[in-house]
């Protein structure tokens, strides 16, 4: 297959998540590095692009004029990420799928529901791909975990429990530094904290996991650390429209926990337990049998667990592999389109900018219910009921 031409906006010098990107874009050789504004400040963006590859010419100073320049050429760009902060996500994304491109946006997709419904219909009207970077779906066993439950081996799923607790901003000294501050500040991070940064990661792994979407939920949302206007912690509990019901902790403030993504499953005839810290190990638990390991990249597993393994068993397999699934999803999806024909049903599990905006609807609730004291509140998209 031709190399995908990949452009990225943000993701500069420094940046936590551009690494993870680049390296996940360029693994398996499908995309190629070809045009970034990576940086608020122009110079450096520039820069940095050129010092990463790009020509002089494709190392733009900001995204309008990357639109600009990348519009109208031949050779344009397949692909752009924008990996920038949140509330710039929505108008970068929009511009470039109205200008044509396929796009892969960070998470949370915009700042608004309504926003999120605006990208998807733009997305659908334009026929183009709008993904979102929920890219720890990509692991091998959480793929695996997706085809255990679709083929039935738990029989019908009764609960889920996810979980994405760290302990990072459990400081309450460390609470007023301008990086930190800005999390907990409504006008910049709008109606939720920890769990449109976190919690949403744990919701989509469980919707993913079960094929079922959250219909209603109730959260209790608190702020440990007394200065913070948003939470901090969040025990959210759901319903799902397969009738699953769902339990999911987030947490900021939970001292000596790492990342914390985890997810257990219970269905009639079995139970599955899977942790990011330990990616490579799925813990399945049949009715009435002893407690089995099941190790990525051993014989047996689903077409879907084997297209998302690169080494061998035993070896490790890192959190950049996780994101570049998403990247070779994405390679697959873009090339079909351009041969006419269906797509790989294995690569077809990229989330997508309905999974964005069914984010955007759960923040909206949880921040809704939390303020009512529980209340269980409608936590699906207006467009979608
Ligand atoms: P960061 O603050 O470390 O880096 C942001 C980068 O974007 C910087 O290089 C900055 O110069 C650049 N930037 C800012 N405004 C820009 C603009 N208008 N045009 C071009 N570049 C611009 O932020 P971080 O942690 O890398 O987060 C970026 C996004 O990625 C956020 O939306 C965050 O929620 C998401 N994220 C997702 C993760 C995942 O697992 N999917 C994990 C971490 C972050």
């Amino acid at each position: 297959m031709a190399k995908l031409k990949w452009g990225m906006i943000g993701g500069g010098e420094g940046s936590q998540i551009g690494p993870a990107h680049r390296l996940g874009s360029g693994l398996d050789g499908l995309f190629e590095f070809t045009a970034g504004a990576l940086d608020h400040r122009p110079d450096a963006g520039r820069a940095y692009g050129q010092q990463l590859g790009l020509a002089a010419d494709r190392a733009y100073g900001d995204w309008q004029e990357m639109l600009a320049g990348e519009k109208n050429r031949d050779d344009r760009i397949d692909l752009v990420t924008v990996a920038t902060p949140n509330s710039t996500h929505f108008e970068i994304t929009k511009r470039f799928l109205e200008s044509g491109f396929h796009v892969l946006c960070e998470k949370p997709l915009t700042i608004t529901v309504e926003e999120a419904e605006e990208i998807v219909t733009i997305a659908k009207n334009a026929n183009r791909i709008c993904a979102v970077n929920y890219g720890y779906s990509g692991y091998s066993l959480v793929r695996h975990m997706r085809a255990m439950v679709a083929r039935g081996d738990l029989g019908k799923i009764r609960l889920v429990k996810a979980e994405f607790a760290h302990g990072h901003h459990a400081d309450a000294a460390d609470a007023d530094n301008p990086r930190v501050r800005w999390r907990y500040d409504p006008a910049q991070a709008g109606v939720s904290a920890q769990f449109a940064d976190c919690g949403i990661h744990a919701l989509h792994m469980a919707s993913f996991v079960l094929n079922q979407e959250v219909t209603r939920l109730s959260a209790d949302t608190v702020s440990c650390i007394e200065s913070r206007e948003l939470e901090d912690d969040a025990m959210v509990n759901f319903r799902m429209d397969g009738g699953a019901v769902g339990r999911l902790w987030t947490s900021s403030i939970a001292i000596g926990r790492q990342h914390g993504l985890t997810l257990q499953v219970f269905g009639e005839k079995g139970g599955l337990r899977w942790a990011q810290e330990q990616p490579n190990q799925l813990y399945w638990m049949p009715l009435g049998e002893r407690l089995q390991t099941i190790e990525r990249g051993e014989a047996g597993l689903s077409p879907e667990a084997d297209r998302s393994s690169r080494v061998t068993i035993g070896h490790a397999e890192g959190m950049p592999l996780a994101f570049a699934n998403i990247y070779s999803d994405l390679s697959e999806a873009i090339h079909a389109r351009k041969d006419n024909r269906p797509m790989d049903p294995a690569a077809n599990l990229y989330p997508r900018a309905e999974d964005g905006l069914r984010s955007m609807a759960a923040i909206a609730a949880v921040a809704k219910s939390g303020k009512a004291d529980g209340a269980w509140v409608d936590a699906r998209p207006p467009m979608f009921r």
